[in-house]
């Protein structure tokens, strides 16, 4: 009888020691998480909230100087060169009320008004509500957006997954903040860029986060709802936290957007956007970070820390924007860049690119140039380099791997190209609209032609 009871104790003790481990190992994670808010910035936020007179932080009551802020005004409103912007500052009226706030700094996790109006964009456009005081985050765009969410969330060594091809910043950000970065491949099919299911339940097995982009860049490819479905159930299976880029989600063509945030539980889930593409903004560095409110306080430290506050007057004007812009006016954003793809697609088939599945949103082609004569022989990087200084045409050299970002592997021959900068689709301008910028190599007449 005695030998049973060894054994029950024997048990019970190595379950409380698991449990001593787990709850320690719990609170050494919370310790590892060091950043927190300014208190120069906590004084000011409460001097907000109170109504007090705020002597914590250093920021005068007089506006800047008017000229500063005419021709900052000016190249708002007049923005195609320094020359434009000049000419409309200087027909600007006069400023009166020399009394200022609004070119000082703002509320750190963002001006209350562009949190409110990103609450009321999100309900009204995607159906969702979340809470400005406790769960939106003003950010310098998605840049800063995942700078702050992988700083926030993760620890060295932890793993991130993400699909390839990728935008650089996300294997770049992973290796900033010393975290590991692991790889879904996204293959071209005759329907769309696909993956391989059992590929993303191996890429999230003991992965902190996954990076999501839909429409991606820079494939253009739209994740469906199967797509969705499964990315969703394995995060889950995974205990894995997926933080999601949306920016481009109103450049769509195929059919309408659907947040992943429909689908993945809250404390699960980290939305970052901004008005970078949506509103043709990419300079303003406005953006923002949508999550529950334990991870917002983690991630409202780290951008705390890292920039105290995103541009207060362009969060005003972006604020004002999201409360009025309509539904009509965000679908007319896709229909303004579908001709520029077509135009882009076309010509590129022309002279041999394979432009690969159908495009379903963002404004990138991704093309292989396998039999393309000039270049096919050649490197991404050089194939780039020869359209950009011989066709005159810029593009990002091609596919990256995961393994070639790290110096290793080979690339194939492809390469992203946007159609974002063609100005017009009318075939008889084409020549002319792709000979500033865009990638339609041999239809600009420039160059050898490919
Ligand atoms: C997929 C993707 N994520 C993020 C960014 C950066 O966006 P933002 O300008 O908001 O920092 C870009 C920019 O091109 C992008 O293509």
């Amino acid at each position: 009888m005695m030998w049973w009871w060894y054994w029950v104790i024997i048990v019970v003790a190595s379950l409380c020691c698991v449990g001593a481990a787990v709850v320690l190992g719990g609170r050494k994670e919370e310790k590892e998480f060091s950043v927190g808010e300014s208190t120069i910035r906590r004084m000011t936020r409460l001097a907000i909230e109170h109504g007090a007179v705020n002597l914590s932080q250093g920021f005068p009551n007089e506006a800047p100087p008017e000229a500063l802020a005419t021709y900052g005004a000016g190249a708002l409103l007049a923005g195609e060169s320094e020359a434009t912007a000049v000419e409309a500052a200087r027909k600007l009226p006069k400023r009166g009320d020399p009394r200022d706030a609004l070119n000082q700094y703002s509320f750190p996790f963002g001006a209350g008004c562009l949190r409110r109006a990103v609450s009321g964009y999100y309900e009204r456009v995607w159906g969702q509500r979340w809470e400005p005081e406790t769960e939106i985050t003003v950010v310098l765009g998605a840049t800063e957006g995942f700078a702050a969410t992988i700083r926030a969330l993760t620890k060295p060594k932890d793993v991130v997954a993400f699909f390839e091809p990728f935008h650089e910043l996300y294997p770049s950000q992973v290796a900033l903040f010393y975290c590991e970065a692991r790889a879904v491949t996204l293959e071209p099919r005759a329907d769309g860029w696909r993956f391989d299911p059992r590929k993303l339940d191996a890429a999230l097995r003991g992965a902190r986060l996954l990076l999501y982009n839909s429409p991606h860049n820079p494939t253009g490819h739209a994740f469906d709802e199967n797509e969705r479905a499964i990315v969703a159930r394995l995060c889950a299976k995974h205990g894995v936290t997926v933080v999601t880029d949306d920016i481009y989600e109103h450049v769509v063509f195929r059919r309408p957007h659907v947040p992943l945030s429909t689908i993945v539980p809250r404390q699960s889930l980290v939305v970052v956007d901004s008005i970078s593409k949506t509103c043709k903004a990419t300079g303003w560095r406005v953006g923002w970070v949508l999550a529950d409110e334990k991870n917002t306080a983690k991630i409202r430290a780290v951008h705390d820390q890292l920039v105290a506050c995103g541009p207060t007057p362009l969060q005003v004007g972006v604020a004002k924007y999201l409360e009025e812009v309509t539904a009509a006016a965000l679908n007319e954003i896709a229909d303004d860049y579908a001709p520029k793809r077509d135009c882009l697609v076309a010509a590129l088939r022309r002279v041999g690119f394979d432009t690969g599945p159908p495009v379903d949103g963002a404004y990138y082609v991704f093309a292989s140039y396998d039999n393309v004569k000039p270049i096919k022989n050649m490197s991404p990087l050089d194939a780039a380099m020869y359209l950009t200084a011989r066709i005159k045409g810029a593009c990002a050299k091609g596919r990256e791997r995961v393994r070639d970002f790290l110096g290793r592997g080979r690339t194939t021959t492809e390469m992203a190209l946007t159609s974002v900068h063609l100005k017009s689709h009318n075939k008889s301008t084409q020549v002319a609209a792709v000979g500033r910028h865009a990638c339609c190599v041999g239809v600009t007449g420039a160059g050898p032609g490919l």
